[in-house]
């Protein structure tokens, strides 16, 4: 196979990337979209600020394009996100503790049901976990006011609500064995043991010099899917370049192929001028949409050619 959809499909995985719909009318970004990659992810659409900006009010057609474009070319899509303390609209997080709740809930059955059935994962809640040591959750308004069990309750709707999408938590910093993932991990084997509706883990991999791919990724993949869960890279970038950036690239799709569960890779983003991060060359294509040095490690470590 010579793009990277096709090698990482006779591989039974995905290969999918992170896709704005304002870029859609650009030629060589559609060209390349449509050559290389079988699964999108919306970067920004799906989000609350930008699906239901005032409450009880949805507008979705800015994601159905790229939901419909997908569809059109046979491609998967990820759903992202329904639950997130960012890109929250300021009416969400000035509501009391029930409303809270409630429009939550409503918010997940609303944006899913939209959706069902052309969805295989969404990240239902997402990055609900602190940074550092403690293993604690973010203070997030549903944190502080729908408390703890605001997770599990986000499940159970999205299950009700489309019961065929793979449901996903989704977080950074949680690739390689820490305290956060530790904490990640947790949750998930309790959820699993009590039959709270989990699917599937998302690994963000957001990785630069100051937070490199671990060492135990491809065994902080594998205890996941040891639990019963699907693992997916889900917003895969590398700060660098060259060999280096490509040889980091191929070591992490190694480790997705090593573990069976681990059921697709999603890069976030497609030409290096598009990247979320104000400066650097993250992706696997420069802004001319040129093949870099990585994307031949990652097409490569897939079996293609
Ligand atoms: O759409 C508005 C536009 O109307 C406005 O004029 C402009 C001025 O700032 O902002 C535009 O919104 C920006 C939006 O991207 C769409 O381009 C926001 O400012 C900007 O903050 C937003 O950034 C996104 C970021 O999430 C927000 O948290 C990035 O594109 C997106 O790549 C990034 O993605 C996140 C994942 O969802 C979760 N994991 C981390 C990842 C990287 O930060």
């Amino acid at each position: 196979a010579d793009t990277l959809g096709a090698a990482a499909a006779e591989k039974g995985r995905y290969f999918g990337a992170a896709v704005a719909a304002n870029h859609l009318g650009e030629s060589p970004y559609t060209t390349t979209l449509d050559r290389e990659f079988n699964s999108v992810t919306p970067e920004n659409e799906m989000k609350w600020d930008a699906v239901e900006p005032s409450r009880g009010t949805f507008l979705f057609s800015r994601a159905d394009q790229i939901v419909d474009h997908a569809r059109s070319k046979g491609m998967k899509v990820r759903g992202h996100t329904l639950v997130w303390h960012s890109q929250l609209p300021s009416w969400v997080s000035g509501l009391g503790a029930s409303e809270l709740r409630s429009a939550m809930n409503n918010h997940i059955t609303q944006v899913m049901t939209h959706y069902k059935g052309r969805i295989h994962s969404w990240d239902v809640v997402n990055e609900a976990f602190q940074d550092g040591g403690s293993g604690a959750r973010r203070n997030s308004p549903f944190q502080t006011k729908v408390g703890n069990g605001f997770i599990e309750e986000a499940f159970r709707t999205a299950r009700a609500a489309d019961p065929n999408a793979k449901l996903c938590y989704n977080d950074y910093n949680t690739d390689g064995v820490n305290a956060k993932s530790n904490a990640v991990y947790a949750m998930v084997k309790d959820f699993t043991s009590r039959g709270v509706p989990i699917d599937c883990v998302g690994f963000q991999s957001h990785f630069n010099p100051n937070s490199p791919v671990p060492s135990d990724y491809r065994a902080n993949l594998q205890r996941f899917a040891d639990l019963g869960v699907d693992v997916q890279i889900t917003e895969l970038d590398i700060e660098g370049s060259g060999q280096a950036q490509a040889t980091d690239y191929g070591n992490v799709t190694k480790a997705c192929l090593a573990v069976t569960r681990c059921t697709g890779i999603t890069v976030w983003g497609i030409p290096d001028k598009y990247s979320w991060r104000s400066s650097g060359t993250p992706l696997l294509f420069d802004d001319n949409y040129n093949k870099k040095p990585a994307y031949d490690a990652v097409l490569s470590a897939l079996g293609g050619a």
